[in-house]
Parts: C-alpha cells; structure tokens; sequence
C-alpha cells in the first residue's frame, strides 16, 4: 500500500493536530487572543466530550490522543533544554491544537525560534492603529526562516479603527509587499478584534465587508496534510533497547519518510545495511511507520548500533559531514562569537563546534545583508559552523528534523541560539567538489596520443593503484608510506610516495590548513596521483585528508578501481604522545589553530577498503596486508 497524504487523511493517525504560534508586539493582543481562542473553542470541546461520552471506545482514544500529544512534547524536555515556551492545547471536533505560546515581551525572537520549529502555522499580530512595525517584519521573516508552511496575519484592534476596511487594505498591502520577498506560499490577513471577538471564533457583524474565514475556522481547514516530508526516511535512533539477549531493538522518533518491515536500511554513519525485521510499538508491530511516530525498530542482522546514528534509506542519503551553513537565530544577551565553541545539539546527537565565519547579518527590516563581527541577542546571520564529529542532515528546507540545530552554551548550559541548515559549506560543495567542474577557460580542448595507459601498465609491468592513506598527524602515515613504497619497489612495482609536508613545500606552497585550503591541497594531489597512475605508476598518498567529501572527490578524481583507502586509525592520545614535531603540545597551547584532532575534526573514514592502528600492529604487517592486496 503507498503511503501519501490522502491516505494518511482518511487513516486520520495523528495529522489532526495543527501546532501553531503566536508572535506580536507589546500590546498587539497577543494573550487576549488566546484567552479568546481559549475561551470560545473551550466549549465547543466540551460539547465534543459529552457526545464522545456516549461512546466510551471513542472516549478511550481520545484521552489516548492526548496523552500522544503530551508525549511529543516531553522529548523536548528530556532533552534538559530550558525552552522558554509554554505550551497550551485545546480542541474542537475537528481539530487538536498545540499553541507554542511565547510568554514575556522580550527575546520574542527566542520564543519565537524555539517554540516554532514544528508549528504548521504562525500568526502575526498587528495592532490596527500601529500597522506594520519593524518587529512584525521580523516576526515574517523568522516564520518564513523557520519554513512555517502558513502564516495568518491578524490584524487586531479593529473595533479601534472604527472596523475600516480602508485601514486593513493600507496593512494588507503593506504587509504583503514585504511578505512577497520572503516566499511564504500561504498567507491569509484576517482582520479581528480579539477582545470582543470580532471573526476569532464567529463571524462579525460589524465587518461584513470581510468575506474570509474566522481565525478559528482557518486554523481548522488549513491543509497540512501535504506539509510533512514522507519521502526521505530518517531515524535518528534515540536509545537502544536491550532487555534480554534475544531483543535488541532502536528506539526513536521517525523524523521523517516511512519504514516499513522487510526494507533495506542503512546505518550511519558506519554505512552497515541490513534489513528492517519488525516495527514495534505499545499498540503491538507495524505493517509502517511514518512521521512523527515513536516506534522500536529491530533488524535482521546484529549491527553495532548507538544513540546518534542514523537509520535510513540506502538509495536516499543525508549528507555527513561535519560543516554546514546555516541561518543562525541568535537568542542570548552575550553575542555569538566566531572562534568560540559551543555545545551543538542536533537531533539526538551532542557536539562541539565553532562557528568560523560570519558571513552576514540580516537587517530583518529590509532584508539587507550586513557586514558584522558578532550577532546580538535576537539578531539573525548566516555563518559556517565546523563540528568536531560529522553529523548527518538534511537542508532545513527539505527537512525540517534533520536540518534545525540549538546552539547551547558550554559554560552555562543554556539554549543560546537555533539554526537552520542552508546547505553543507558551499566552498566545500557537493559530493566530489571540483572533481567534475570544467576548465574556468571555456577555450581548452583536450587531447589523445596513441599510447593507452594500458600500454604503459603493461611497459612497466604492473596494473597502477593509489593507496590512500589517511589519519590524523603522528598516526604513522609517513612511516607507512615510505615502507609500503621500498617493499613494492623492491618487488620491482614502479611506485612513488606524495607526502603531505613534502607537497605542501613545492606544488601546495600557497595552502594553509583552512577547511578550503585542504581540500583544494586533497584535490591537487588526487589530480597528481591520477596523472601518475595515467602514466603506469603506482601512487601512496600520505594526507591527514580529513573530511569524508574530500577523500570521496579524491576516490572519483582517481577512479574508485584504483583507490584503495587506507584508514591508519591509531587514537588521538597516541598520536599526541607521539608527537613527533612537537605540534600537538603548540596546538594545545592555542599556538596552531586549526589543527586536526585538536582545533579541527578529523572525520573517520565509513568504509576504508583497510584500517589499521599503528600503535597494535607492525608496520611490516600492515605493508605485507597492503602488498598482499596487489596480487
Ligand atoms: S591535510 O589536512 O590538508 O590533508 P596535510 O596532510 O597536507 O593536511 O598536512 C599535514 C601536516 O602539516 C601535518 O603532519 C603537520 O605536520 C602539519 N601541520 C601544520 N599545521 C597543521 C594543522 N593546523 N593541522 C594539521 N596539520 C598541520
């Protein structure tokens, strides 16, 4: 059976609920509104009680319902995040409702961004007599930051502006020259009066001129169904359930897309696959699971599975990796500084990270961007963040689970900050960056001589190969290289080592250790290591190639049939005793920034074709493992 809106409609599981926030200005009506809404639907619920009192069943789920509601609610608490939010909810019988309710006049901006991340709806509030104020343009453009599918305008206090349809058009016009520029795809202005009543819950008499639906009307008919993401699975597993030996079963939240039993999966970020056994809930197995439902799954195979992995499709990947771009909503009075690391919470994951560049600040008002060294408590920018473990997401846009962030500061532990994922650092682009981008002269073409590469394999006897090793500084790269080249060569193998501190004296002279100079430095030396092969050699590359995007460039620059990935994985605390330039203890001192392990991640390869720990094993075993896969 496919899975889509329709179905889910008629199936009725849970998309009756609609959770919107509120944001306005200081006196705009913010919580006469919701007192009002409150207050009328109050008893419409009630009424829906006493007939579901009739049917004791019916009853039975509902209460069930409210619990699931609850239920969803309290993962944002267990999360030890002091969100500054209340959440209120009410009913009517043909719709729940989650208000994310964002109490205090100040850090609306905080409110707004932590109690909005899931809504389906925000309504901004303007205040007839005021119009439109800087702070409800800003309220627009978090809502459309944030990707809120619908947005009402509300424009309040009509019973002061003597119910004008003149000043509502003015607002209206206003608002929406402004709106145009966000992109929001649903906006409906509704003018009201929250403290009588006027269109909240029933129609008004004194506006008969408006022909739209009541606020409360709109909020029960909008069509959410469509919003959700049910294409790309995603489970972030949350914990793993071991009760006995025979069960072991992942637990968590479906961020999005549908699983269903007997589908094949992937693990990330270790890529081990295997198949979904069974789909578990208190409600006894699942023929499928959809989000935002908490289920158990199990697996045929035993997989080595932690909080924090990721389960998803093979065939429909997130990005890993551990720099990402992203809007960044700033909620703290001490600003955001570049350079300083945070605590980054990213669905069930906990990380380090640093924000190394502030690229812009947005002026809400104009939608300017502006340079600026820090962002300020409610101010809003776009920055690099680096990790210090990659993460696996999801731009914001497509996902919104997989693609927010809370920043929380280390010292304090309070939420600082909320980010919306834009796309993985664009100077570090896609899955192989610069391995298919063409010539920046449009005027090159290129040329063939008669002799294949083939002929010159078979001139110097040996099928060419690039063992790519990777790890971090002191992990025994070197040392690896330089006995696998003797031992080939003495077996008669043409073979040449590139070395990152050799390369990086001559060809990479210009290169520092910003994320954009190492992996032009990884893409240098692929393109090399390519030309050599072309040539009939056999190549050994000794690069820490820290990031996973560019060891894959390197593998598509060279050709996955010749690549072989070599993983020397001996822990950090070695390396660092190790430290044969003394590096680490000037990085330690703050004397090196950017340094990998240290001040820079290290990501670890998923599937190295080898992976060795030069602190448990001989070098000379590792070269005979490496020779022996030549023959
Ligand atoms: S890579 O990250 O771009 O692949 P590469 O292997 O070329 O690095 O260079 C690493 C070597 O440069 C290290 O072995 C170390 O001697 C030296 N080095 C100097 N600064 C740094 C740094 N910030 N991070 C890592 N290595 C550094």
């Amino acid at each position: 059976m496919t899975i889509n809106a329709e179905t889910l409609t008629k199936r009725n599981e849970q998309v009756d609920v609609l959770r919107f926030t509120t944001a306005g200005s200081v006196d705009d009506g913010k919580s006469t509104l919701i007192g009002r809404l409150l207050h009328d639907s109050k008893s419409i619920f009630e009424d829906h009680l006493e007939s579901l009192g009739r049917d004791s069943r019916k009853l039975g789920r509902e209460v069930m319902d409210l619990a699931l509601l609850t239920d969803g609610l309290k993962s944002e608490r267990e999360q030890g995040i002091t969100i500054d939010v209340a959440y209120r909810y009410f009913a009517t019988p043909k719709r729940r409702f989650i208000i994310a309710d964002t109490p205090g006049h100040e850090q609306y901006t905080r409110n707004m961004a932590t109690g909005a991340s899931t809504a389906n709806l925000a309504i901004i509030l303007i205040d007839a007599r005021n119009g439109v104020l800087t702070q409800s343009k800003r309220h627009g453009f978090i809502a459309s930051l944030l990707n809120i599918p619908h947005m009402i305008v509300a424009v309040n206090k009509m019973d002061l502006v003597d119910f004008s349809p003149a000043r509502f058009e003015e607002i209206c016009n206003e608002y929406s020259q402004f709106a145009a520029r966000l992109g929001v795809q649903d906006i409906l202005y509704i003018p009201i009066s929250a403290l009588d009543g006027d269109n909240v819950v029933n129609p008004s008499r004194r506006m008969d001129w408006y022909t739209g639906p009541t606020l409360l009307s709109h909020l029960e008919n909008v069509y959410i169904e469509a919003d959700r993401n049910l294409v790309d699975f995603r489970f972030p597993v949350q914990y793993v359930n071991r009760p006995n030996l025979d069960f072991r079963g992942y637990c968590g939240t479906v961020a999005s897309g549908v699983v269903r039993p007997g589908e094949e999966i992937m693990v990330l970020p270790s890529r081990k696959t295997s198949r979904v056994k069974s789909i578990v809930t208190a409600e006894g197995n699942q023929e499928y699971a959809f989000c935002p439902r908490a289920v158990t799954i199990t697996l045929e195979d035993e997989i080595d599975i932690s909080r924090g992995d990721m389960l998803v499709h093979p065939n429909n990947l997130p990005y890993v990796g551990s720099q990402v771009e992203a809007m960044l909503v700033w909620m703290s009075d001490t600003p955001m500084t570049p350079k300083k690391t945070y605590r980054i919470k990213h669905s069930t994951n906990l990380v380090r990270g640093q924000f190394v560049n502030l690229r812009y600040r947005v002026d809400p008002n104009e939608l300017h961007r502006q340079d600026a060294e820090e962002l300020g408590l409610n101010e809003i920018g776009r920055v690099e963040l680096n990790l210090m473990r990659p993460i696996m997401f999801d731009e914001y846009k497509r996902n919104r689970q997989t693609g927010c962030f809370i920043v929380i500061d280390p010292v304090t532990n309070v939420t600082v900050g909320a980010g919306m994922v834009i796309n993985r650092s664009m100077k570090r682009g896609g899955s192989a960056p610069g391995a298919s981008a063409s010539p920046v002269s449009k005027n090159i073409t290129r040329h063939t001589g008669a002799i294949t590469s083939r002929d010159r394999a078979s001139l110097l006897g040996s099928a060419p190969r690039t063992f790519w090793l990777t790890g971090l500084s002191g992990s025994g790269k070197s040392t690896v290289a330089y006995e696998l080249e003797r031992e080939l060569f003495s077996a008669g193998r043409a073979c040449y080592v590139l070395d990152g501190d050799n390369v990086r004296h001559g060809l990479n002279r210009d290169l520092g250790f910003r994320p954009e100079d190492r992996t032009e430095n990884i893409r240098r030396v692929a393109e090399v290591a390519r030309l050599f092969n072309e040539a009939g050699m056999t190549v050994i590359t000794a690069f820490i190639s820290p990031y996973q995007t560019d060891r894959e460039m390197a593998r598509t620059i060279i050709g996955s049939e010749r690549f072989t990935e070599v993983h020397l994985a001996t822990p950090l605390e070695i390396c660092e005793q190790r430290d044969p330039k003394g590096l680490y203890a000037r990085a330690r001192k703050g004397e090196i920034p950017n340094f990998s392990g240290i001040s820079a991640p290290y990501e670890e390869p998923a599937n190295p074709e080898f992976r060795f720990d030069t602190s448990a094993m001989d070098v000379d075993e590792i070269v005979q493992r490496l020779t022996q896969s030549l023959e």
